[in-house]
């Protein structure tokens, strides 16, 4: 047996642990790694081996994912040691509240539910449908074949999150790219720390202009918050960071996934372009979400106390990688998961995590998806990949999943 400071790696030493993330590359592009699904049905509970040598816990299941989640006995603060890191990293890059726990990370959210509750984001129904029917114009009026990526995908989420933060879209290049790297993992730790330090010293200059001059949105309303002494000005920053990274990064992968997997159902495309009814459309977004899972490779937390879960010991101090992707296959939640079926109940995925860090943006991701999937196909029916759906380059090394570029004809 291995001998070395770490009693749990000596546990794991010498059992065949399998490597995380697992291989995808080689099976459909929607789907998890085959790997990872024959886990779940043999060893629903099973240590891994990380990029940096640690061996957390992998959860495969639905119901031990939500009751880790949902357990406050588990902490998503990513300076905790044994805190299973998806790529190296200096400390230097860490994003908000996301990666905190209570009471840190609820006093930092609070302050912006508000502005992602159920009832206003609705009312910004209109405003996303007028978005989404210019882009639609703008990309008509242009070269076909086109990229939907950049014509459509990234353009849609980034004006709305633009609009509600009260970021200037003209500056969408930078954010955009710098946003990109950040969730690369590929890239070295130099490349995504000087992502992020770019777009924090971005939103530091515009909270400095909404401290100036503020204005009707959500970073005016954290300025106001920082000239009262309730947030820093670099908590607002950081916070800033995380709503435009995350408010266009996953939304943006989700349209163009969700664009090729339709394209390859062209009997779910067409029942999804038929429907009129609000709730066909809400329920196929929800399958979508399911089904592509675009934050694949998993929440990360590690645990506070030992934690008895699945005829196993958690011990304190343990990482623990949860992938939403594989519980969202679970055949014990949905019935024949690997199909695509819009008509189905998929409201129990867990595509927007589950507990205290439960994504905060989803009535918006929600309600852009809607607006999106209606329209698209209706307004473009004969919308088609402009390549093969082998040839598309998928993301396997990003901490978002979809595909880099989706050329498109019509
Ligand atoms: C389809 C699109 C989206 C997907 C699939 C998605 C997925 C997720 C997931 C899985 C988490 C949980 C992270 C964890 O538990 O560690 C999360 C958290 C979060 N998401 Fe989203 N998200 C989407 C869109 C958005 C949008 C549009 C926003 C708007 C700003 C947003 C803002 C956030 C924030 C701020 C958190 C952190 C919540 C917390 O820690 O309390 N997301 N998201």
């Amino acid at each position: 047996m291995t001998i070395t400071s770490n009693p749990a790696e000596d546990r794991a030493a010498d059992s065949g642990i399998l490597p995380f993330p697992m291989d995808r590359a080689t099976g459909c592009p929607f789907d998890p790694p085959p790997r990872l699904q024959a886990q779940q049905q043999e060893k629903p509970l099973v240590r891994v081996r990380l990029w940096d040598g640690s061996t957390p816990w992998l959860v495969t299941r639905h119901a031990d994912q939500r009751a880790l989640l949902g357990d406050p006995r588990v902490s998503a603060d990513i300076t905790r040691p044994g805190y299973p890191r998806s790529a190296p990293s200096n400390g230097r890059n860490n994003i908000s509240f996301i990666l905190m726990d209570d009471p840190e990370h609820a006093r930092l959210r609070r302050m912006v539910t508000g502005s992602f509750a159920v009832k206003r984001v609705q009312a910004m129904r209109p405003a996303v449908q007028r978005i989404v029917d210019d882009q639609i114009d703008d990309m008509l009026a242009g070269p076909n074949p086109v990229d939907l990526v950049q014509a459509f995908a990234l353009p849609v989420p980034s004006l709305v999150i633009c609009e509600l933060l009260g970021v200037p879209y003209d500056d969408h290049d930078f954010f955009q790219r710098n946003s990109s790297a950040l969730v690369k993992q590929s890239l070295s730790v130099e490349e995504r720390t000087a992502a992020h330090g770019a777009l924090l010293g971005y939103l530091d200059d515009l909270m400095g202009e909404k401290l100036a001059r503020p204005a009707d949105d959500l970073l005016s309303s954290l300025a106001t918050r920082v000239k009262d002494g309730e947030l820093s000005r670099e908590e607002a920053a950081q916070m800033g960071v995380l709503l435009l990274l995350a408010g266009h990064e996953t939304t943006a992968n989700m349209i163009a996934l969700g664009t090729v997997a339709l394209l390859e159902h062209p009997d779910q495309l067409a029942l999804l372009r038929d429907a009129d009814d609000p709730k066909v459309i809400a329920a196929a977004v929800e399958e979508l979400l399911r089904y592509l899972n675009v934050t694949h490779s998993g929440r990360r937390r590690v645990a506070l106390e030992d934690i008895e879960i699945a005829g196993e010991v958690i011990r304190a101090g343990e990482g623990i990688v949860l992938p939403n992707e594989i519980a969202n296959r679970d055949p014990e939640v949905f019935t024949d998961p690997d199909h695509l079926d819009l008509e189905r109940d998929a409201r129990r995925h867990v595509a927007f995590g589950f507990g205290v860090h439960q994504c905060l943006g989803q009535p918006l991701a929600r309600l852009e998806l809607q607006v999106v999937y209606s329209t698209l196909y209706r307004r473009v029916p004969t919308l088609r990949l402009a390549t093969d759906v082998e040839k598309l380059p998928y993301k396997h090394d990003g901490a978002v999943y979809g595909v880099y570029e989706l050329p498109v004809a019509w």
